[in-house]
């Protein structure tokens, strides 16, 4: 160790293989008032808080953070003018392969109408006829608003094509943007099967997975009344944990259900909405969190996602995430970026709800949005900034983390680096 560095963890290697990263010479990030590391070996409490910090780059990955007063020599620095800095959001679920918008869908539910999840087959309508550039368009633009609000990983499932060519090809648009691109052929049975499910779930387990699998490194299911029940569900996710694919299950979004229990059943990385939760399933999540480890020392816990946007444009309730930590779940929050139940790309909006209607405590809420969609994606090298992780991280016009609640609505990320390389500034 260096001098003055402070403790870091090794990064140990994972799956995928990460992209080699550029030489683009050394940057240091100085006069950092509050950097968030999310290291908490040492003190600086849940969200590893160091003061006057700073944190030199080089080939994409945090070479070394220290006091700013030790700081070594740099090719490149930048002025952090006393704010704010912390790991750049890792939004671990989100849906950005499709086309058109259902904002008329929005208006009617504000307008008394519930949401159903019907409205998906107008999506994947208007999916399937667009066209790969249309497509890739838009997750091109919602990946870059992401980016702007300190998004520097998404997780971007399919979902909305529904054939064995769609979703292949919604997968292969997505993995241009993500290596953490998830395979949801079991979204909801297209209108074509309505009358014969069962012969749908034996395509998606089928050709359509076949297709799907080289350009997937999960798969999830939407387990809920009106999609797929429980043992389609567990068909469909034990054929994708067949050829490799890890398991995130959409549970307990509409009403209480077996969704969340199957997931921590199959060892799922992530059970994501969790908005109707009974005693038995937060048991279930807090007890499989004790002596999970996997003996290279990887977690296999099951996180508990919660996607607040969801709640704030369908009108329901929120999860009740301070049951969930007062359990010692853990917890991830991700925007859930979809047209259809929360046309959101925006953590720090899904910061402010966490706190203000979850009763997740700022620190929480900034933890679960980055450390946490990290444990979520079952990866180290992001959601954290230590000696070895990527260099993804934002700076805030603003000198401490609440302020991503106390401030909401406001633009407050002033500069974004992801794998090192300083991005337009918003
Ligand atoms: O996570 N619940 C299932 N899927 C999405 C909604 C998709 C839609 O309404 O288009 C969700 O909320
Ligand atoms: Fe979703």
């Amino acid at each position: 160790m260096s001098q003055g560095e402070w403790q870091h963890r090794p990064v140990r290697p994972g799956d995928p293989v990460r992209p080699a990263p550029r030489h683009t010479g050394s940057l240091l990030v100085d006069n950092i008032g509050e950097l968030v590391t999310n290291d908490t070996g040492g003190e600086g409490g849940p969200l590893g808080i160091r003061r006057d910090a700073a944190v030199l780059v080089e080939d994409g990955q945090v070479a070394w953070i220290g006091p700013a007063r030790y700081a070594p020599a740099a090719d490149r620095r930048i002025d952090a003018e006393g704010a704010a800095v912390l790991p750049g959001f890792v939004d671990s679920h989100a849906h950005l392969v499709f086309a058109g918008d259902r904002a008329a869908e929005f208006a009617a539910r504000m307008a008394g109408e519930p949401y159903t999840g019907g409205g998906i087959r107008t999506t994947v309508g208007a999916t399937r006829a667009a066209s790969d550039d249309q497509l890739r368009d838009t997750v091109r633009r919602l990946r870059d608003e992401a980016m702007r609000q300190g998004t520097t990983t998404v997780e971007i499932k399919s979902g909305y094509g529904l054939t064995v060519a769609d979703e292949a090809r919604s997968l292969r648009i997505a993995a241009e943007f993500t290596e953490d691109t998830t395979f949801l052929g079991a979204h909801v049975v297209p209108a074509e099967y309505a009358d014969r499910p069962d012969d749908y779930v034996g395509m998606v387990c089928g050709p359509m997975l076949a297709a799907a699998a080289p350009h997937a490194r999960w798969i999830d299911v939407f387990c809920e009344r009106g999609a797929f029940d429980v043992d389609h569900a567990r068909a469909i996710l034990a054929c994708g944990q067949a050829v490799g694919l890890g398991v995130r299950v959409h549970a307990n979004q509409l009403g209480p259900g077996p969704g969340v229990q199957l997931g921590v059943e199959l060892g799922a990385a992530s059970v994501d909405h969790c908005t109707h939760l009974t005693d038995a399933d937060i048991d279930a999540l807090a007890s499989h969190r004790v002596g999970c480890m996997c003996p290279d020392g990887r977690h296999t816990t099951t996180v508990a996602t919660l996607l607040p946007g969801a709640e704030f444009s369908t009108r329901s309730p929120y999860p009740d995430a301070r049951r969930l930590l007062d359990a010692g779940v853990t917890v991830a929050l991700a925007t859930d970026c979809n047209p259809g139940s929360s046309y959101t790309s925006s953590m720090p909006f899904c910061i402010a709800l966490a706190v203000r209607e979850m009763r997740m405590t700022p620190a929480e809420a900034v933890w679960a949005a980055t450390a946490g969609g990290a444990a979520a994606l079952r990866r180290d090298d992001v959601g954290r900034l230590a000696r070895g992780a990527r260099a993804d991280l934002m700076i805030l016009d603003a000198p401490s983390h609440l302020h991503l609640a106390y401030r909401p609505g406001v633009p407050l990320i002033r500069q974004v680096l992801h794998n090192g390389v300083p991005q337009c500034r918003p």
